[in-house]
């Protein structure tokens, strides 16, 4: 079990470069399966689910090869023999589900282990099955498995989704791609994320108009192309860091970003009196000692990102006065609170909120991770705290953090990565 060792705050000073973003990576890594001949992806972050991800494409017989640097996968889908997905594979990572769509639009089936909940919520996938069912998908369940399948080509249909959920309009547009008529998705996620694999989709040969905005229109096509493609910087990772500069009261060069895709992060710690300069591809964070006490309410993008909740919570937790965090995307997304107190943080928890009374001083602790968002505030908490933070379970951290304990080291942190 790998654990991380932070031995006591120091403000962070220096230059950090954001990595690819993994809540983009993983559905252009399933989108490659609708073209047929090699796609290249590039800015790739090697994490875990990446990998992970990679498997399971390997295991349908697809080609996927990782270069020596890491940050660039080459998927050849030209041999798929499979669509049934193993559950020990789903089972790691929940955004297996998303070759759903691919599979089914392109191979008229798929067979994938129903996706469990997770630490944070039931995460069901609905949404996702109303598309595939308004497309013409027959839909079985059974033995903890979900099956689609499709007796001839998709047909484009109007599907309006309940939420603005991120996976379901990823799998409904991907499978939208490969499909006969035009499918309009209304009340669409407008997430980054969905504007990048749009964007990948429209390079492979997809007719493509509206992601980024809440009615997206597809009109399907015959076949699609591999192409190469390069990911967007990763948000959630570049807002972890800048909320490490103002945690610390450091001064911290973001490098190879998207300023326009941080907004509420930036807002938000400006509203708390941490100096946020935009640049062209990065952000320079300052803060002092004094950070004011904010309200936190996470919504769809362009609001406040939930996977940014639980870091702005740490830094409350230092803030002068009361602060009030509201989490309205997953139903349990504050179960990293409970180690925070052991730290010394003064929070309550009431229903999907958080009230927190801010004091300047966090004790390192033992402390577990619980989740990926999670074990990251108790790394922001640990680089803060007075005394040795040791934090177990990073397996969480590492799915979605390239390298957090060398980045946070280039920046001055005392931190530690032990096997
Ligand atoms: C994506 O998850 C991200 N994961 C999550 O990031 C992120 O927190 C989430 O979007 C919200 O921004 C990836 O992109 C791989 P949703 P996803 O479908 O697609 C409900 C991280 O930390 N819902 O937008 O699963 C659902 O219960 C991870 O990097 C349905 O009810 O999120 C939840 O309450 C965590 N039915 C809400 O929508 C459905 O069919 C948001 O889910 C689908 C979702």
């Amino acid at each position: 079990m790998s654990r991380l060792i932070i031995s006591y705050g120091v403000p962070l000073k220096g230059e950090v470069r954001i990595s690819g973003a993994k809540n983009s990576v993983l559905p252009i890594m399933a989108a490659s399966l609708l073209a047929d001949s090699q796609s290249i992806i590039e800015e790739i972050p090697y994490l875990n689910d990446v990998r992970v991800m990679g498997d399971l494409i390997n295991s349908l017989g697809a080609s996927v090869n990782f270069s020596n640097t890491k940050t660039t996968i080459s998927i050849n889908p030209s041999e798929i023999s499979n669509t049934t997905a193993p559950y020990e594979l789903v089972n790691k990572m929940r955004a297996s589900f998303l070759i759903m769509g691919p599979l089914l639009a392109k191979y008229g089936a798929a067979k994938i282990p129903l996706p469990g909940g997770c630490a944070i919520g039931s995460r069901p996938v609905d949404l996702h099955i109303k598309g595939f069912s308004a497309m013409g998908a027959e839909i079985t369940q059974g033995h903890g498995y979900i099956e689609v399948k499709a007796s001839s080509r998709l047909k484009g249909s109007k599907i309006y989704l309940d939420f603005p959920s991120v996976g379901a309009t990823e799998n409904i547009m991907m499978a939208a791609a490969l499909s006969d008529g035009q499918t309009i998705i209304e009340n669409a996620a407008i997430e980054p994320e969905i504007v990048d694999l749009a964007t990948y989709l429209v390079t492979m040969g997809a007719d493509i108009k509206g992601a980024g905005t809440d009615t997206i229109r597809i009109n399907g096509v015959d076949r699609l192309h591999g192409a190469n493609h390069t990911v967007i910087p990763d948000r959630i990772e570049a807002g972890t860091y800048m909320v490490a500069a103002a945690i610390t009261g450091g001064d911290v060069k973001i490098d190879n970003v998207v300023p326009d895709h941080l907004k509420p992060v930036t807002a938000k710690l400006r509203e708390a009196g941490v100096e946020v300069a935009e640049e062209l591809t990065s952000v320079h964070v300052k803060a002092g000692d004094n950070i004011k006490a904010v309200d936190i309410k996470t919504h769809p993008y362009p609001g406040f990102p939930t996977d940014m909740q639980a870091q702005m919570t740490s830094l409350m937790t230092r803030a002068e006065g009361t602060s009030m965090v509201i989490e309205t995307i997953f139903e349990n997304r504050f179960m990293y609170v409970n180690e925070l107190k052991r730290m010394g943080a003064n929070i309550k928890i009431e229903g999907r909120s958080a009230i927190i009374e801010g004091n300047p001083t966090l004790l390192g602790a033992q402390v577990k991770a619980t989740d990926l968002r999670a074990g990251a505030a108790l790394v922001l908490a640990g680089l803060a705290a007075e005394g040795i933070t040791e934090i177990t379970d990073i397996e969480h951290i590492e799915r979605g953090y390239v390298e957090i304990h060398n980045k946070l080291k280039s920046l001055g942190a005392k931190i530690v990565r032990e096997e």
